[in-house]
């Protein structure tokens, strides 16, 4: 099985990714943390500011094409994936992909003390984006949950108890 995460930066797609694999006995995947050492920087937001925001995403192509082959896998995407068809297309090969739907401002909340993350700097800017991007990830989404006020242990529950449906 391969489960595919999507949803917006703070959405909690790799916490969920952790707990998820570990009761699924599966490996859990972060497609930020393969992105960032396949660029030999130091953090993401250097990839953007050295290289260019195009660049990031060529990296995430090369890692979406990689992870095809994986099997037994819970992958969190980053928030973009969905704006590139390349990528989704790669990701959504023999995958289920669940949508960890949140509020524009559980997610400002939450991410008020990021630093890593340069498209959420300006609010302003995130929350358009975050209005761009919500019919993307409706679209590609096979499961949605959402995930506002709940603990971690609930939305994994939640996730377990949908895909046995
Ligand atoms: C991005 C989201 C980030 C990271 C990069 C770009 C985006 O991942 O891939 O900063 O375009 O939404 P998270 O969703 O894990 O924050």
């Amino acid at each position: 099985m391969k489960i595919i995460l999507i949803g917006f930066m703070g959405s909690g797609k790799s916490a969920v990714a952790k707990t998820l694999a570990k009761k699924l006995s599966a490996q859990a995947i972060d497609m930020d943390e393969l992105v960032l050492k396949l660029s030999k920087r130091k953090s993401i937001s250097e990839i953007f500011e050295k290289d260019g925001e195009i660049s990031f995403r060529e990296l995430e192509i090369k890692i979406a094409k990689k992870l095809t082959k994986t099997k037994n896998a819970v992958i969190a995407t980053g928030g973009g994936v969905v704006m590139n068809k390349i990528i989704i297309d790669y990701l959504r090969s023999n995958s289920k992909i669940i949508y960890l739907k949140t509020s524009f401002h559980a997610i400002s909340q939450r991410l008020s003390q990021s630093t890593d993350r340069p498209l959420f700097k300006d609010l302003k800017k995130a929350e358009e984006l975050y209005n761009q991007r919500l019919p993307f990830y409706n679209y590609h989404a096979d499961i949605t949950i959402i995930t506002n006020n709940k603990s971690l242990e609930k939305v994994t529950d939640k996730i377990l108890k949908e895909l046995k449906r």
